[in-house]
């Protein structure tokens, strides 16, 4: 986070429709410049934090303040926020010169610099020349860049985006995330950005909230969300994660090792510290699919390490997944691998039923809360 790092505070936030929490004590803090996104499964309360910030929602307790200004008693458009929303709102009947000058209404400023300030936005938008076109003459590209010049023409600090390229199709989507991205870092203010596409939320945010039933499960960069989720439920949302179920049996030091028995998946070591936790504490262990090696000789003693049976895959080109039974869990286990040739050969001439071990790293798994 740069400069400003409490830019927004949310403070106990709430916002209740009879008996539904939509939004339930969320505590949040975002910097100035930032690129923050809500991530969440559909009516988990994105839309409705949004709409409290924005000021179209008044929250039923607790607090935001922006630029260390309570926001209580602030009308919308006296909010240093704009708000882009998930289908391209523009006017069907204006040209887009009209539709990106309509936030500049309540301003009155003069026509020169209205006409001074569209051109502007024209251009950081990528739009110029295209000022004389309805919307019905432009694309669900560029209809989306004049909304979000109209959210930027009367120069938020903080700009809303309500799953503004949830319409676009995938390849136009990542390209605008490009153009997202690049304007928000030469522009400098700060993003709030919402949507329900983890990948999305990974290749754009500085840090991501992940949210369920109105709450926060964890605030953390992609990287940290990715690398050491702090529950099952943020492990299963970023990404696939395997789960084995066990007890710890021993705690050892130097290194830091965690030795966890689990049942049908074998006694292995997980790198962690064992401050907090007692041998006999039930734990869950989650690994990714990319963490897991496939070797079709057993590994030496001591290694971690899990034997099943070569049941699926699946190829995508530039990587093949895996699925591996095991005799006593009741899920797969999921595998992934880059496709190199090397691996080609030891892996992709198995046979269905084949038996197999699969190995990680003592690193490469985490302990989650259950
Ligand atoms: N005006 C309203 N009246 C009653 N319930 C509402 C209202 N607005 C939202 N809700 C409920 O609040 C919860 C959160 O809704 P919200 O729109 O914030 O979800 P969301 O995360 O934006 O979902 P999506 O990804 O589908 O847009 C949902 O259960 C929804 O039905
Ligand atoms: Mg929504």
């Amino acid at each position: 986070m740069s400069g400003n790092d409490a830019f927004i505070s949310i403070q106990a936030l709430s916002k209740h429709f009879g008996p539904v929490k939509a939004v339930d004590r969320i505590d949040m803090t975002i910097g100035g410049g930032e690129f923050f996104s809500l991530l969440g499964a559909s009516g988990c309360g994105k839309t409705t934090l949004l709409r409290m910030l924005a000021g179209f929602e008044t929250p039923t307790a607790g607090d935001i303040h922006i630029d260390g200004v309570s926001m209580d008693e602030v009308a919308p458009h006296h909010r240093p926020t704009n708000m882009v929303f998930q289908n391209y709102a523009i006017f069907p009947h204006l040209d887009v010169r009209k539709n990106i000058a309509y936030g500049l209404r309540v301003l009155r400023l003069g026509n020169a610099e209205v006409d001074r300030r569209v051109d502007e936005m024209l251009e950081v938008v990528k739009l110029p020349g295209f000022g004389e076109r309805r919307s019905n003459e432009l694309s669900g590209g560029q209809r989306q860049r004049v909304a979000l010049a109209r959210a930027l023409i009367k120069r938020p600090k903080v700009l809303l985006l309500d799953e503004p390229l949830g319409a676009l199709d995938k390849k136009l989507r990542e390209e605008m995330q490009l153009e997202l991205r690049a304007l928000q870092q030469s522009l400098g203010i700060t993003f709030i950005f919402v949507t329900h596409d983890q990948e999305e939320a990974m290749t754009l945010s500085d840090r991501i909230a992940v949210m369920a039933d109105g709450k926060v499960l964890q605030t953390d960069t992609p990287e940290q969300l990715y690398e050491a989720p702090n529950s099952r439920e943020v492990g299963a949302f970023i990404g696939t994660m395997n789960f084995l179920r066990g007890r710890i049996v021993a705690l050892e030091l130097d290194p830091e090792t965690i030795v966890v028995e689990a049942g049908a998946a074998g006694t292995f070591r997980v790198a962690g510290t064992g401050r907090g936790r007692t041998v006999g504490d039930p734990v869950l262990v989650g690994i990714r699919p990319e963490k897991l090696s496939v070797s079709v000789t057993q590994p030496a003693d001591g290694t971690n390490a899990i034997q099943g049976r070569f049941a699926a895959m699946s190829y995508l080109g530039d990587r093949s997944h895996y699925f591996v039974e095991v005799d006593g869990l009741d899920q797969r286990i999921s595998v992934a691998s880059q496709n190199d040739l090397q691996h080609l050969l030891a892996v992709g001439q198995l046979d269905f039923g084949a038996e197999i071990w699969l190995t990680w790293a003592p690193a490469g798994a985490v302990i989650l809360a259950d």
